[in-house]
């Protein structure tokens, strides 16, 4: 079972940055490949990497939800939407050399996070066996510590500038990770 790293702490402290570094470490120290998930609505850990996913799994779940609402997407005749789902989440990982990486991105509407969290849940603990690492880059603050989105994460880096509310933010993560 690959280790799942997870990187958190206050906005803007360096999470991506760090994210990013790590991620080509463990490539040149040939622990590759590395799964690398952008947890984070506001996504930008691809920016940090220099990919493009095909299509965020929240734009996946945008596309399911106005299929037969909106003629422009459409699942295939016979098919059940959880059938489709199940298709298409392949594409929501962009394939590099060294490493792969499955964006959460945005979804519309309110109240909506719970599906693409539980998506990226059950995606992590279904490719966790075929990646000897995952780095999952969250959003600031406890949010996803709170929805407990990562019950398999083995390691936690909490990042904090030099600020009381850096450094305070981490001692929270942290109190609520014990
Ligand atoms: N160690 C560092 N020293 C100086 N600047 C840094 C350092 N790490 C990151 N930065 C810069 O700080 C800014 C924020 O970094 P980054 O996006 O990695 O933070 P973040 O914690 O992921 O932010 P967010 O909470 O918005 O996701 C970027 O401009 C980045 O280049
Ligand atoms: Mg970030």
């Amino acid at each position: 079972m690959g280790h799942v790293i997870a990187v958190s702490g206050k906005g803007g402290v360096g999470k991506t940055t760090l994210c990013g570094l790590l991620i080509q470490y463990l490539c040149e120290s040939g622990k590759c490949p590395v799964l690398a998930v952008d947890a984070d609505a506001n996504a930008n850990l691809n920016e940090v990497l220099g990919v493009e996913p095909e299509i965020t799994l929240g734009e996946l779940r945008e596309e399911i939800e106005r299929a037969g609402v909106d003629s422009r997407y459409q699942i295939p005749s016979g098919m059940t939407k959880q059938a489709y789902l199940e298709m298409r989440l392949s594409d929501a990982i962009a394939e590099e050399d060294d490493y792969d990486l499955m964006v959460m991105g945005r979804t519309q509407g309110q109240g909506c996070y719970c599906f693409v969290n539980g998506l990226v849940q059950t995606q992590v603990q279904k490719l966790q066996s075929q990646y000897p690492y995952i780095v999952v880059d969250n959003e600031a603050g406890m949010e996803h510590i709170s929805r407990g989105i990562l019950p398999m994460m083995e390691v936690a880096i909490l990042v904090s500038d030099c600020s009381r509310r850096g450094v305070q933010a981490a001692g929270r993560i942290a109190k609520l990770m014990k």
